[in-house]
């Protein structure tokens, strides 16, 4: 298969629904101008839509055919985004450049930026509750979500990388740390797509096996990015972890143990849906993808 037209394919239908989502906001006028600017501007900056396509290739593999997926799988990078504002504040990580240009703070100022994560955060689990599909398996597909963005997930995360900001964590607070904020909401794209196509509980557990393997081969790749990738390739500042006394992969486990390790948590995700049929195909590949990727 062509991985990089089917990224394209999927990134196009993502990037549609988004498109309208902001427009459909801003001509209700019930939303502030200026929050949906903000918004818009954090949405459409760009983005490899990874989560989305995840979940919408998920939900092919185990025979989804839901036209539902799309807006399921779209609010996902609500949420993303959302934790990308939030995470480039200066209260937290301190970004000024993300996706190629100023973070959002910047141009529209701190409690802007605050409240457009709020919005799209909220907004989300909207979307997912205007979905056609039975509502027993939407309460499923929130109940995963909300757990996986919560404390127990993505906010989890977030705290402890912060609180452990400047000191020499141990390597099982750095898998803690990954595991949470960047690892469960990857977990939760994959499963949502399955859960959307109402699969059994064996397919759901390959898929929940591969996408805990790449959702935390995905932020090790992050940090090693971080040391040995440019500005250009990545729209956003390099070496900022290390300046931050950030714990990441390579400061706890060095750069080629790091990617030893996201090397063989990739070949475990695509082992672990190699029992399912060739409409799988797209998730090893997009599993490869996730340690080759440049940006
Ligand atoms: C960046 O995520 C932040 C992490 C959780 C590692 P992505 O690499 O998916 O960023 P975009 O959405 O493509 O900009
Ligand atoms: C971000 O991790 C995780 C979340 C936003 C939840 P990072 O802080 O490493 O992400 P970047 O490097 O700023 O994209
Ligand atoms: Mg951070
Ligand atoms: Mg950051
Ligand atoms: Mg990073």
């Amino acid at each position: 298969m062509n991985l990089k037209l089917y990224l394209k394919e999927k990134k196009e239908a993502v990037d549609g629904f988004l498109r309208d989502y902001i427009a459909s906001r801003k001509n209700r006028r019930a939303c502030p101008a200026d929050l949906c600017d903000a918004m818009g501007y954090a949405l459409m900056a760009g983005g490899k839509r990874i989560r989305p396509i995840l979940s919408i290739a998920a939900h092919e593999a185990v025979g989804g055919t839901s036209d539902s997926i799309l807006p399921v799988a779209s609010s996902l990078e609500l949420i993303h985004t959302y934790s990308l504002i939030h995470d480039d504040l200066p209260a937290m990580d301190n970004d000024d450049f993300r996706r190629n240009k100023p973070t959002t703070h910047r141009v529209f100022g701190e409690a802007a930026a605050i409240l457009a994560g709020d919005a799209l955060l909220t907004d989300a689990f909207n979307i997912i509750s205007h979905a056609e599909a039975p509502a027993g398996i939407l309460i499923n597909v929130i109940r995963e979500l909300s757990h996986a963005c919560g404390p127990e997930g993505l906010v989890g995360g977030q705290s402890l990388d912060l609180v452990l900001e400047g000191t020499k964590a141990a390597k099982s607070d750095v898998e803690y740390i990954h595991t949470h904020k960047t690892g469960a909401l990857i977990r939760a794209s994959v499963r949502i797509g399955a859960l959307m196509a109402d699969t059994s509980p064996a397919g759901l557990a390959c898929l929940t096996e591969y996408g805990e393997k790449i959702g935390l081969a995905f932020q090790i790749i992050d940090d090693i990015l971080d040391v040995t990738g440019t500005i250009e390739e990545l729209g956003k500042s390099t070496g900022a972890d290390d300046a931050r006394g950030k714990n990441t992969y390579p400061s706890a486990f060095g750069l080629k143990e790091s990617r030893e390790i996201a090397e063989r948590l990739v070949n475990d995700a695509v082992r672990a849906v190699e029992n399912l049929n060739k409409k799988a195909e797209p998730l090893s590949e997009i599993a490869r993808y996730i340690l080759s990727r440049r940006n």
